[in-house]
């Protein structure tokens, strides 16, 4: 059976090696880096590759730019690279396909103690990227001898770093990829029962096979975030001013009906915190779910779901956690998230996984290391590698 080779199982020494990282990192309103989690949890794979005298010329895309965007060039990450490899000089390639090219040929060919590390622009500045142009992905692949794939977060995207490289080049993983797809796929291959999963953030629309699948393997699925209010309005209940999405009601009751048909436990807010999102000192008014009125926003999940959602967490063997359960950007309606993410700590018995995009945002990173078995990189990604099992990106490194 084909199977990814990961860099350390194979002799990888002295070459040019064409690493594609996920640095599409949350950036503030100012352009500076909000969260660099996915270029730390890069550091071993550039590590183990530089260690052993390898040239490495990066890629990664940030953002979906249509054409060059100066407020999504990949400078600050460049920057921000520098200082985790002091001993380096990490170079931005500004633009690999016409005026650098030359010189960065000339550059890569002059291996041994090259002391730099390269940087493309942008993946997603050249239209090939998205449209996996096989011209573009050969003159990627042309500046190395080797590629390398560590990021995860990007894997179930079929762009042309990410997928249209591999064939032209020998093809592995990196550390990052190996450690994701491992934990990940154990968690749902043969998890711990009880396998306990909290689904939340703003739409349903993008997590509807996720949940079904959940649902088939979990022993609870526990809904929260703005998602839960198409399920209640799929219910007929009043949602007040909550988001929801009305072309996904009837996929939301389709999901009610498979979960009670085959007896799985989906559960949903019973008591919410209402209120004004832009108000951050005002505390939210605590409403029962069947008891809303039109004018009212329900923006967190109230206490009495905490209670009952962390007793659930708290009996579980294996938990996955994926988006934020209210408007965390406002204290006031961030103390159901927090409450989530305390009750999955306390519960030191269970294999814990959290990820997305959101999840990572609403908290801190340094409150939680340490004590949370793996935290992903993926957001897109880990969901779809729970639904179908493999990634594009990952089945095209298998040999
Ligand atoms: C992510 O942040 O989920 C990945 O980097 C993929 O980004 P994309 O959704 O813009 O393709």
């Amino acid at each position: 059976m084909s199977k990814i080779t990961y860099i350390d199982e194979v002799e990888i020494k002295n070459k040019r090696v064409l690493l594609r990282v996920d640095y599409n990192v949350s950036l503030n309103k100012d352009g500076t880096i909000h969260d660099d989690t996915r270029i730390k949890n890069s550091l071993p794979t550039i590590e183990y590759l530089l260690e052993r005298g390898n040239t490495l010329i990066l890629m990664s895309h940030l953002g979906n730019p249509k054409g060059r965007d100066k407020k999504l060039s990949l400078k600050p990450i460049a920057t921000r690279l520098q200082t985790y490899t002091p001993a380096y000089h990490v170079e931005l390639i500004n633009d690999f396909l016409t005026d650098d090219l030359f010189k960065v040929k000339e550059k890569l060919n002059m291996l041994s103690n090259n002391k730099t590390i390269y940087i493309i622009e942008n993946t997603r500045f050249y239209p090939g990227e998205k449209k996996n142009d096989s011209e573009f992905a050969k003159k990627l692949a042309a500046f190395a001898d080797i590629y390398v794939n560590d990021g995860f977060g990007v894997c179930h995207r079929n762009d042309a770093s990410v997928i249209g490289i591999p064939p032209l080049l020998p093809s592995y993983g990196g550390l990052l990829l190996k450690k994701e797809v491992s934990v990940i796929t154990k968690g749902i291959e043969a998890p711990k029962k009880p396998l306990v999963v909290v689904v939340a953030g703003a739409k349903v629309s993008t997590k509807i096979g996720f949940i079904k699948k959940l649902l088939q393997i979990s022993d609870a699925v526990l809904i929260g975030g703005a998602m839960a209010n198409t399920f209640l309005k799929a219910q007929g209940y009043e949602i007040g001013c909550g988001q929801f999405e009305p072309e996904f009601i009837t996929a939301a009751k389709e999901v009610i009906e498979y979960a009670n048909k085959n007896k799985k436990k989906l559960l949903l807010p019973t008591d919410y915190r209402v209120g004004n999102r832009n108000d951050e000192k005002t505390e939210g008014v605590i409403k029962k779910f069947s008891n809303m009125d039109a004018n009212e926003c329900p923006l967190d999940i109230g206490p009495e779901t905490e209670i009952h959602y962390s007793a659930i967490i708290a009996q579980a063997k294996t938990l996955i956690w994926n988006g934020p359960v209210g408007y965390f950007e406002n204290p006031q309606y961030a103390l159901g998230t927090e409450a989530i993410l305390k009750a999955i700590i306390d519960n030191t018995n269970a294999v814990s996984i959290i990820g997305g995009g959101d999840t990572l945002i609403s908290i801190k990173h340094s409150s939680v290391e340490g004590k949370i078995t793996h935290i992903s990189t993926g957001g897109g990604a880990m969901l779809e590698l729970i639904e179908k099992g493999t990634l594009p990106g990952i089945e095209v490194l298998k040999r």
